[in-house]
């Protein structure tokens, strides 16, 4: 079985998902649930004995040393983290403790689990440990997208925490001979995404009828990946990837922000229509992020040659799939967008008009 962290989260989730859908092997998923966890992602595994939900904090060498003593995971794969950059703006000590303190802990208890391993199970653990793009920090609009051999660079509290969590995990490798595997990925897109991050708010402000909040000039580019598409990624770097080797993985799918909007604007007038008027009327710019990166880019060329993995959807066919699913499942959003959410909004929001 793998020992699967933040999993309730989007990225995990869907991970968990497509993991079951496609194997018998079971999945411990240990996450904190915190205001992004949503326990509701899972639903469809209620009753399925191969998927054991604990919550508990990464950070916690208790929970995590009981669940690989009890378990005994040939692989933790770790998505847990606090995933969003305005957060950690406003709030970065959590980004600290979870992406930072949180992982350290956690590789000390996989070192402690994986040293008492006997040789040929010493051999086959891996410890994936799943990262950004954002910790090669900003490009210029002519520059060489991201290799696995970029320097270091983060801008924000977020990036800035996961570069550390990067360090210690290769840390871990050369010191310890920990068998660690790292992707650093591009912006991720699809369903259960949490409607804090561009593309969900948009579908969710849009169909409620609210400005579509587009921080300065809108031209800040990111690589857009297919959430399903990064899952099959990560299977395949667990399966073949080498030890303490960086694997990037990218959509090949850059573009700026207001065309992303404008593209999700276009498919919801042909999806649901709003008598109103175009959606793209709704489209407002509002006061920049500070320190907003320019520019990120993924050269996906590593895990094509040496893994044979590239992307299997466009950011056409996955926007498509993803405007969809938001329509179908609004029951989803709307059990979120409450409460904590909305005092999100007024943090982050409430000062850029
Ligand atoms: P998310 O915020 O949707 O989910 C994070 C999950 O981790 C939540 O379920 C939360 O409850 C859990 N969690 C947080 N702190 C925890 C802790 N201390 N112990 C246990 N669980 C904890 O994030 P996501 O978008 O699914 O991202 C998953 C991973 O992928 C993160 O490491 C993130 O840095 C990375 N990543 C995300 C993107 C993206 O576009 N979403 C892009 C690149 C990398
Ligand atoms: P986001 O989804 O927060 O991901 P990241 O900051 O990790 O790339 O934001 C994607 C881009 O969209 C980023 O350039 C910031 C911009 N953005 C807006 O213009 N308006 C918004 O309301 C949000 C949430 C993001």
């Amino acid at each position: 079985m793998i020992l699967v962290t933040g999993g309730a989260g989007f990225i995990g989730a869907n991970f968990v998902l497509d993991w079951l859908a496609g194997t018998d092997e079971a999945v411990v998923n240990l996450d904190k649930l915190t205001y992004a966890g949503n326990l509701e992602n899972l639903a469809s595994l209620d009753g399925d004995a191969r998927h054991h939900f604990v919550r508990g904090d990464i950070g916690d060498r208790k929970v995590v040393d009981r669940l690989l003593a009890e378990h005994r995971p040939r692989a933790v794969i770790n998505f847990a983290a606090e995933s969003h950059v305005d957060r950690s703006i406003h709030g970065p000590e959590d980004f600290v403790q979870t992406n930072v303190v949180g992982t350290f802990h956690l590789l000390e208890a996989a070192r402690a689990y994986w040293g008492g391993l006997n040789a040929t199970d010493q051999a086959a653990f891996r410890f994936l440990h799943v990262s950004t793009d954002e910790v090669y920090g900003s490009l210029g609009p002519t520059d060489a997208p991201f290799t696995e051999t970029t320097a270091y660079a983060p801008n924000s509290p977020y990036s800035a925490s996961k570069a550390a969590s990067d360090h210690l995990v290769r840390a871990y490798h050369h010191t310890y001979g920990l068998p660690v595997l790292t992707t650093n990925c591009s912006n991720n897109y699809g369903p259960f995404q949490f409607p804090e991050k561009l593309i969900p708010l948009m579908i969710h402000n849009a169909l409620t009828g609210k400005p579509l909040p587009i921080y300065g000039d809108g031209q800040n580019v990111r690589d857009w990946l297919y959430v399903a598409d990064h899952c099959s990624a990560i299977r395949r770097v667990l399966e073949a990837g080498r030890p303490g080797e960086v694997y990037n993985i990218g959509g090949w799918n850059e573009m700026p922000n207001l065309a992303i909007v404008h593209t999700i604007c276009t498919l919801l007038d042909e999806m649901q229509p709003d008598p109103a008027g175009a959606y793209a009327r709704l489209i407002t710019h509002v006061h920049d992020r500070p320190g907003h990166d320019r520019r990120y880019a993924i050269d996906a060329t590593k895990i094509d040659r040496e893994l044979g993995w590239r992307p299997a959807e466009t950011f056409a066919t996955g926007i498509k799939k993803t405007v969809r699913w938001y329509l179908d499942q609004q029951g989803w959003t709307a059990n979120i967008v409450s409460g904590e959410y909305r005092q999100w909004l007024t943090t982050n929001y409430g000062d850029r008009a």
